[in-house]
C-alpha cells in the first residue's frame, strides 16, 4: 500500500508531480479556462469586491500563498483568515464578498462553521476540497476539487500542492471573467503552471541531499524558517510540518521581521532554513533576503538555503544550498516547500517516530 516507501507521508510527497498535474488537467480549452464546477453566476463574480479565504492549518498556509497571486492578477483584496478566528469575530462580509473555503477533508468543523456564517451574511462560497461528497463542498455554492487522490498521512503534503494549484486556477478564472488579464496573458501563465509537475519531479529526484541533511540533524531541538513574499507562508508551512511530525520546536518568520525580534533567537549553530526568491523576480526582494542570510550567519546561524538553480549570490553565505528549478515567482511555493516536507518526513523517520500518525493529531478535525 505504501508503494515501497517507509510511510504514507513519504509516498504522498513523491506523488506530488502527478498530484499537481491531476489538479490542472483538462482546464484549458481553446485558450480559455473552464471550471465546470464554478456554479456561481459570472455576474456575481464580476461584482465581488473582496475575497476572504477561510481555512485551518496547512490549508490556511495554502491560502496565504495564493493571496499574492490573486491580488496581483485580479486586483481584488484577499484576506486569509483562520476559520476559527473568523467565525468568532464579527467579520465584514457582504453579498459582494467571495469566500474561499480550503479544506482537504471537507469536514473541518471550524471551516464548515465559517462557511455557514459567511452564507448567512449573503456571501457566496467556493470550496477548494479533495474529498468528494464531503460536507463543505456540499454546502458551498461551488466546489473545485483537487483530484490528488486520497491523502492518508495526517500531515498534509500533496493536498497542499493541489490546494495551491486549484486556487491559482480560481484566480486566473476570476481574472478571465472580470477582464483583469488578456487571454494571451492567461495562456502564458497557464503554460508556466503546466511546467510545474515536471519541475516538482526534478525536486523529488534530488531528494537525497535533503534526506542526508535530515538524518544528520535528527538531534536538533529548534529550527527556524525565514521567507519573504510567497516564501513567508512557505516558511510557516515548513515549520508546521517539522512540529507536527518530528516534535521539534520550529518557527516560521517573515524575513523582514528579523530585526523586530526573531534575530535575538539566533545563536551559534542555530539551524535556519531560508527560502530565497528568484533573482529574476522583483530584484530588491532577492537582495534583501541575501542580506538577511548574511545577517544571521554573522551571528552564528547554520544557514540552510533553498535557492533557484544558478543563483550564485547565495553561495558565500550558505552552509547548505538546496536547489530548485527556476519558475515564475508566484509559482515558486509549489517547489520550495518540497525540500521542507522531505526534511520533516525523513527527520521524523530517523527519530523512529510514527510519521503517519503523529501524537495528539487527527486527520480530520470534526470538533472545535
Ligand atoms: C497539517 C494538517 C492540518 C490540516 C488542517 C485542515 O499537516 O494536515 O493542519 O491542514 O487540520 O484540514 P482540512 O484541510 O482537512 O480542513
Amino acid at each position: 500500500q505504501k508503494g515501497g516507501y517507509p510511510s504514507f507521508m513519504a509516498k504522498e510527497i513523491h506523488e506530488q508531480a502527478s498530484a499537481v498535474a491531476d489538479t490542472l488537467r483538462g482546464r484549458m480549452e481553446n485558450g480559455r479556462l473552464h471550471l465546470d464546477e464554478m456554479k456561481i453566476d459570472e455576474s456575481v463574480l464580476r461584482s465581488i469586491d473582496k475575497i476572504v479565504v477561510v481555512a485551518c492549518g496547512t490549508a490556511a498556509n495554502a491560502g496565504s500563498v495564493v493571496k499574492y497571486a490573486i491580488e496581483h492578477w485580479c486586483r481584488i483584496p484577499v484576506e486569509v483568515e483562520l476559520a476559527h478566528e473568523f467565525r468568532y469575530r464579527d467579520p465584514v462580509v457582504t453579498e459582494k464578498t467571495l469566500v474561499v473555503a480550503i479544506s482537504q477533508s471537507g469536514e473541518t468543523m471550524d471551516t464548515l462553521m465559517a462557511v455557514r456564517h459567511a452564507q448567512e451574511q449573503g456571501a457566496k462560497v467556493v470550496a477548494i476540497c479533495n474529498t468528494r461528497g464531503s460536507t463543505i463542498p456540499r454546502e458551498a455554492d461551488a466546489a473545485l476539487y483537487l483530484h490528488v487522490g486520497p491523502e492518508i498521512a495526517v500531515a498534509s503534503t500533496k493536498a497542499y500542492l493541489g490546494q495551491i494549484a486549484a486556487c491559482y486556477l480560481l484566480g486566473l478564472y476570476l481574472a478571465q471573467v472580470r477582464g483583469n488579464l488578456f487571454p494571451d496573458e492567461i495562456g502564458a501563465i497557464m503554460a508556466d503552471l503546466e511546467e510545474i509537475p515536471a519541475k516538482v519531479q526534478d525536486v523529488l529526484d534530488a531528494s537525497g541531499q535533503v534526506e542526508d541533511l535530515a538524518r544528520q540533524m535528527r538531534e536538533a531541538t529548534s529550527v527556524l524558517f525565514l521567507g519573504r513574499h510567497v516564501g513567508y507562508p512557505t516558511a510557516m508551512e515548513g515549520a508546521l510540518k517539522l512540529k507536527e511530525i518530528a516534535y521539534i520546536h520550529a518557527e516560521g518568520f517573515a524575513a523582514g521581521e528579523l530585526k523586530h525580534g526573531p534575530i535575538a533567537l539566533v545563536e551559534e549553530g542555530q539551524p535556519v532554513f531560508v527560502i530565497v526568491p528568484s533573482p529574476g523576480g522583483r530584484d530588491s526582494l532577492h537582495s534583501k533576503v541575501v542580506s538577511n542570510i548574511q545577517e544571521i550567519r554573522a551571528r552564528g546561524a547554520r544557514t540552510l538555503v533553498i535557492a533557484e538553480e544558478g543563483d550564485a549570490a547565495v553561495e558565500p553565505y550558505a552552509d547548505v544550498v538546496i536547489r530548485v528549478p527556476a519558475t515564475r515567482a508566484l509559482f515558486a511555493p509549489l517547489l520550495t516547500i518540497i525540500p521542507l516536507q522531505i526534511f520533516a518526513c525523513e527527520l521524523a523517520t530517523a527519530k523512529g517516530l510514527d510519521v503517519d500518525q503523529p501524537r495528539n493529531l487527527a486527520k480530520s478535525v470534526t470538533v472545535e
